[in-house]
């Protein structure tokens, strides 16, 4: 018998027979995943090798042909792809967090209103939004560059500010894909301390899509994939 201190955290996401074709091509030819809590997971491959389509089937954006995503949230457990658009939308915004490579800030809104943005969206008031929106960006040492513009932030600043923006509304599960594809090696290393401080740090877990060793080294478990098809994962044997 397995003590319960050996066990592993409850999985927060599961794919299991993971499909998506593009018509001739098969950019996920059966996927299994699973994604425990408090992880964090490095997507790596050539390009082409599917991992944004598993990112994005992953986090509901887009549909797999077949296969099945289960996400364990806070109001217990969905099937991904069986979820009505608007639900799987409402799963995106109040349960998922998502850092591109470039952050997508609305260059009209200050630091902190972008990161309220998605709170307010959620329902949130807006001195409530507004004050986990600080308190986000003073933990990702953005304290003074609140009342900035997106045009008045460096590369890296920026990048932390979507940061505090996909974690403001308590995301269970991060979904970045190539966060650092656009900054220097030491400006990715403080982006990248930033989104494990923000997501393994409290708890949730991070599935990130990267080209660089670097970046993926600093993840708990490397997941490689070729053709569609993962080919090797850190963590096989291992649970
Ligand atoms: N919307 C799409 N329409 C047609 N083909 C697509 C589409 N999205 C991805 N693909 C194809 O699916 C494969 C996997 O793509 P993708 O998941 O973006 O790979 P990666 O992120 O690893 O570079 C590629 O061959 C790509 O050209
Ligand atoms: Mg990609």
């Amino acid at each position: 018998m397995q003590q319960p201190s050996s066990s592993p955290p409850p999985a927060v996401l599961h794919a299991a027979r993971l499909v998506k074709r593009y018509g001739e091509t098969i950019a996920l030819d059966d996927v299994q995943l699973t994604v425990r809590r408090g992880e964090s997971v490095a997507i790596m491959g050539a390009s082409g090798s599917g991992k944004t389509t598993l990112l994005h089937v992953l986090a509901g954006i887009i549909l797999p042909d077949a296969g099945d995503v289960r996400f364990a949230g806070r109001s217990g457990t969905v099937t991904v792809p069986e979820l009505s658009d608007a639900d799987r939308s409402r799963l995106r915004r109040e349960e998922f967090g998502f850092v591109f490579q470039q952050g997508f800030l609305l260059p009209e809104l200050t630091a902190a209103e972008n990161v309220a943005l998605p709170l307010l969206m959620n329902g949130e008031k807006k001195d409530a939004a507004g004050d986990r929106a600080r308190a986000w960006l003073a933990a990702l040492g953005l304290a003074g560059m609140a009342d900035r513009r997106p045009g008045q932030l460096s590369g890296g600043q920026a990048q932390r500010v979507a940061i505090a923006r996909a974690q403001a509304t308590g995301a269970s599960v991060t979904f970045a894909d190539e966060p650092t594809g656009a900054l220097d090696s030491i400006t990715s290393e403080e982006v990248m301390t930033a989104l494990l401080h923000s997501t393994t740090g409290q708890g949730r877990a991070l599935v990130v899509v990267t080209h660089d060793e670097a970046v993926a080294a600093r993840c708990a478990r490397v997941v490689r994939m070729r053709d569609g098809r993962v080919h090797a994962d850190s963590a096989a044997g291992t649970r």
